[in-house]
């Protein structure tokens, strides 16, 4: 937890000077893009901490059952990260999963949920990550099993293209939350063997990453007091008075602790609609 705060004292720190922020213009979107860039936590998986690496410079290593993905550096230094990028280059990323040379992400990269970003939100992320200090960092090439090559991955969005209407776009706030910026299901549905979401079994857990069901209902947070699910979002705190450990932890230190409690609610509402 106090981790986090560091951090983020450290990336607002590393925001520039305000007389260059108030030159690109409007401080409002840039803070609308700050929730954003925190409800979606983009920080988690573009920062190595384990290495004490710099705020976004990419180089965490992600397991998979696939091999090994090392995440991109997304800070503005135009030649190691983002920063020669339009806004074109930088929606189609997220909800396309198409880079600017036109190659197809791996969706270890949760694009497969922002995909369904509100386009006014991608600009106010996009103008969020502009102002950030740019870092130089080349990072490593991903360490993947033979089978996982970057061709495959035509292929397996067409066969994932019935996925199309993944819950979340144009509906509820908590929906959106949860499923669109939050990326929960990401964790917290099982996966299929070429690693599609299984959608049937949405929210019922994914033993491989030891993420619980999280439905309304006796196995998942059927249980829980609203109050008890504020608290977890709120500073990672269970029922039984422990803390949330490993993956789960990173999220509520850097999204859903950042929740407004408007936010808190609508998310909470959800959760219960699942039954
Ligand atoms: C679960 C981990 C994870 C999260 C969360 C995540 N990313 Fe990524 N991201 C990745 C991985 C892994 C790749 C590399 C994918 C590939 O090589 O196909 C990637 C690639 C990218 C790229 C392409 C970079 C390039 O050089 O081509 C951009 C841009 C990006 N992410 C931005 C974001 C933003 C913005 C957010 C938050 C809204 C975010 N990511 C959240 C894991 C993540
Ligand atoms: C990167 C993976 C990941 C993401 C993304 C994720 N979770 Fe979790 N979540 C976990 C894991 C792992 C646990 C178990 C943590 C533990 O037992 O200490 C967990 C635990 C929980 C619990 C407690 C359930 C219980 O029975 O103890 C709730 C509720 C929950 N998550 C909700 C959410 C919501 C809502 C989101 C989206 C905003 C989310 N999670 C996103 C991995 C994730």
């Amino acid at each position: 937890m106090l981790y986090g705060v560091l951090l983020w004292a450290l990336l607002s720190g590393s925001a520039r000077a305000e007389s260059d922020t108030a030159a690109t213009g409007d401080e409002a979107l840039i803070e609308r893009g700050r929730y954003v860039f925190q409800a979606a936590n983009c920080l988690s998986c573009h920062t190595d901490f384990d290495n004490d690496g710099k705020p976004l410079a990419g180089g965490r290593e992600l397991k998979t059952p696939f091999g090994s993905f090392i995440t991109p550096n997304i800070t503005p230094d135009p030649e190691t990260g983002i920063g020669g990028w339009s806004d074109e280059d930088f929606i189609r990323a997220l909800t396309e999963g198409v880079s600017p040379e036109g190659e197809h992400y791996y969706p270890s990269f949760p694009w497969t949920a922002y995909r369904g970003m509100k386009h006014d939100d991608l600009i106010a992320l996009k103008r969020y990550l502009d102002q950030l200090e740019p870092v130089r960092q080349k990072n490593p090439p991903h360490r993947l099993k033979w089978f996982v090559q970057r061709w495959t991955l035509g292929p397996w969005k067409w066969l994932n293209h019935e996925k199309k209407d993944y819950p979340g776009r144009n509906t509820d706030r908590g929906a959106y939350l949860v499923n669109v910026l939050g990326h929960c299901q990401e964790c917290h549905s099982p996966r299929d063997a070429i690693g599609r979401l299984r959608l049937n079994q949405s929210f019922r857990g994914n033993p491989d990453l030891e993420a619980p069901n999280i439905r309304n209902s006796n196995d998942g947070i059927g249980g829980w007091s609203n109050e008890e699910l504020n608290d977890l979002f709120t500073d990672g705190m269970l029922p039984d008075g422990d803390y949330v450990s490993s993956k789960m932890a990173e999220v509520v230190d850097y999204a859903t602790s950042n929740w407004s409690e408007e936010d808190r609610k609508a998310v909470i509402r959800y959760l219960r609609s699942l039954k």
